[in-house]
């Protein structure tokens, strides 16, 4: 499997399949892959005739110090996740100096009021950071098709804002969420869940199918007060926002509009691990 640790390295890596005119598909990660990486994967490789995967822990959209270095980093078995996929999967795993050319930082984007909701709210600077290193990943990797996960459905709007205020010729491809069988989205933090606490976490997908179930029934926010007290009684788990929202403008929703389209979104804690989830309501 070639495993590129250079921007140089990739572009010889891909030469061949740009000079052929072949579909080069992307999915970015932070390692520390699972089956919902897996997923984005093998859409990538039906749909194109080379896959890359980059494996990249990006320090500028950390807004927690903490979290950054207890991010997992499992470099070896990541590959060999990617190789018992495919072995032809080229990986790029670029140093932050080379990435980022210089000083490790972030450029200020004008995401608009999609960035300032959610996880723009509670994690200040973090589309920033994602904006800064998608943008320098693209660049590099050149991808026909760019794949992401509706688990992080507010990252993935901003990566469609990205790609029109950066002028990106690269087609962005949501990708359902990838759920373990008790409803848990699969995610890398996960590992860090202790086994009571990885009991616990279904408790989130539980929340967001009773608002998918309620939502003709119910106003909106009788079912945020359900949501919010549903999770203050709960011995394990922190709310730290429930919100429905329209998935264009991701703005706090208080009233149903027939022709809009809705979503549920969960932050909470187990312990130090933050958990997201959401989930499609109409
Ligand atoms: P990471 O958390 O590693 O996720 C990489 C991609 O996998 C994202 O598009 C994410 O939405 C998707 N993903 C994670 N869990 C998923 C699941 N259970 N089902 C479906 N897709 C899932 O998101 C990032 O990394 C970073 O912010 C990144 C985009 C790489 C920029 O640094």
């Amino acid at each position: 499997m070639a495993l590129c640790n250079s921007t140089s390295s990739l572009t010889q890596t891909l030469a061949p399949w740009r000079e052929r005119g072949g579909k080069i598909g992307f999915v970015p990660s932070m390692g520390a892959l699972h089956d919902g990486h897996g997923s984005l994967v093998a859409q990538a490789l039906s749909e194109n005739d080379c896959v890359v995967v980059s494996i990249f822990v990006n320090p500028t959209q950390f807004n927690n110090a903490a979290d950054l270095e207890k991010y997992p980093r499992p470099f070896e078995q990541d590959l060999a996740f990617l190789k018992a996929i495919d072995p032809k999967i080229v990986v790029f795993a670029p140093e932050a100096t080379e990435l980022y050319q210089g000083e490790v930082q972030s450029k200020a984007y004008r995401f608009g009021p999609i960035a300032s909701e959610m996880e723009g709210r509670h994690r200040p600077g973090h589309f920033d950071g994602v904006g800064t290193v998608l943008n320098l990943l693209f660049r590099a990797v050149e991808p026909t098709n760019a794949y992401f996960g509706e688990k992080d459905f507010q990252q993935l709007q901003i990566v469609r804002k990205l790609v029109e205020l950066e002028k990106l010729p690269v087609n962005i491809i949501g990708c359902a969420i990838y759920r373990a069988d008790n409803g848990l989205a699969m995610s890398s933090r996960n590992r860090r869940l202790t086994p009571e606490q990885l009991e616990a976490a279904p408790f989130i997908f539980k929340i967001l199918k009773q608002a998918q179930k309620d939502f003709d029934k119910k106003s909106i926010p009788a079912i945020v007060r359900e949501a919010e007290a549903a999770f203050a009684a709960h011995p394990i788990l922190e709310l730290e926002y429930f919100e429905i929202a329209g998935i264009h403008n991701l703005k706090t929703a208080y009233r149903k509009h027939p022709s809009n389209t809705y979503r549920a979104f969960v932050a909470a804690f187990a312990g130090e691990v933050r958990l997201i989830d959401n989930m499609g309501l109409n």
